[in-house]
């Protein structure tokens, strides 16, 4: 027998992410003109101000970026608040996230997370050595914190709740999240993922920044790849307490923060209002298309984020069906998911999705 080269664990890991968008052998879009409503980002171009802001940057490129990217973490920290000792940032959320294990973590000692949720976390949990623990979502898709909580034992050193959760797209209300987080250990840091933050507009869905960002076992996850259109740029930040973002910038990759992506983050950032504004549009666009929606598929539940979830039976049978209607949805084992696009896109996958027939009867579970 062969002696094995890698980590076993890596072996449970799928080996790659499919393409949502049909690529040809040279990697080129097969579909250009398809709406691309599979990865929940924001159907715009970017915000004003960050292309021209990349292409001054770009001739620096010859030069490393600030490794401690100040520029950035001062204007995140003056923007949101916070001191901005107390931020990080890196090529996109989940590598932080992947670093937070591996700096708060031994070997083998456990996270605990919700499940179904964001793909990405069994991956770090695997990067970052770290026993992932699942806790399963309620049947109406929601985060069990009593669960969460209950799953948390001595060995465990960071549990994440996603809120709002990718991708059922479901919210924890400040009621819930304070009750969870006054039970978690001190010595336990709970990590508040609020890659879809932005699109909250229900008021007992908390800041998790704004109302718990202060205790000092909490860490709280942005993203600029969504609401502030900068998905291709990767940036990622986190704000935590001193001594863990301390602790976290000790282990940072070199320059973890680009040139371009520290360029287009500080342009975006000035541009506040035309990003509320978009957002803006994005949650009256989903307020339209949910009665639509629940009517087809009548356990959609309501979304607080940019994308819906659709549970029924056949997924992957329906987003072939829309693909072969010019709309790019993901599809997981029991729902299929869609982002909010522009209000064309929009129009589009609702009339697909109205041919779709007994592809979209509810599933078994
Ligand atoms: C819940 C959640 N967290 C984090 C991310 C990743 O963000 P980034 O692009 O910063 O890696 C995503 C991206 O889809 C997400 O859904």
């Amino acid at each position: 027998m062969k002696a094995q080269l890698t980590r076993p664990e890596l072996d449970a890991l799928p080996s790659y992410l499919p393409s949502p968008i049909p690529l040809d052998s040279s990697g080129a879009p097969q579909a250009p003109d398809a709406a691309r409503l599979a990865l929940n980002e924001l159907p715009f171009g970017p915000l004003p101000g960050v292309v021209e802001a990349v292409v001054a940057a770009a001739g620096d490129t010859n030069r490393y970026p600030d490794m401690a990217a100040v520029a950035l973490r001062n204007a995140l920290a003056h923007h949101h608040g916070v001191t901005s000792d107390r931020i990080v940032t890196g090529f996109g959320s989940v590598y932080l996230l992947e670093l937070l294990l591996k700096a708060v973590c031994e070997p083998g000692q456990e996270f605990v997370f919700p499940w179904r949720s964001y793909e990405a976390y069994p991956v770090a949990a695997v990067g970052g050595h770290v026993r992932p623990v699942q806790v399963p979502c309620t049947d109406d898709f929601r985060q069990d914190l009593d669960a969460m909580s209950a799953a948390i034992t001595a060995d465990t050193r960071v549990v994440l709740i996603c809120n709002p959760n990718n991708p059922t797209s479901t919210a924890v209300t400040r009621a819930e999240l304070t009750k969870f987080i006054d039970s978690v250990p001190e010595s336990v840091l709970v990590v508040l993922d609020e890659a879809y933050g932005d699109f909250v507009t229900d008021p007992d869905v908390p800041d998790g920044l704004v109302e718990y960002g202060h205790r000092r076992n909490v860490v709280v996850l942005r993203t600029m790849s969504k609401a502030w259109g900068l998905a291709g740029v990767r940036l990622g930040w986190l704000a935590a307490a001193p001594e863990v973002a301390t602790a976290m910038r000790k282990l940072l990759a070199p320059f973890a923060t680009s040139t371009f992506a520290e360029a287009a983050a500080l342009a975006a950032l000035e541009q506040e209002k035309e990003a509320r504004r978009r957002v803006d549009f994005v949650t009256a666009e989903r307020a339209r298309m949910y009665p639509v929606l629940k009517a087809l598929v009548p356990r959609t539940p309501v979304s607080h984020a940019n994308f819906f979830w659709l549970p029924m039976a056949e997924p992957a049978a329906f987003a072939a069906h829309c693909k072969a209607g010019g709309v790019l949805i993901r599809d997981f084992p029991e729902a299929a998911r869609v982002t909010v696009g522009t209000a064309a896109e929009n129009d589009r996958f609702l009339e697909v999705a109205a041919t779709a027939g007994t592809l979209l009867s509810a599933g078994t579970d």
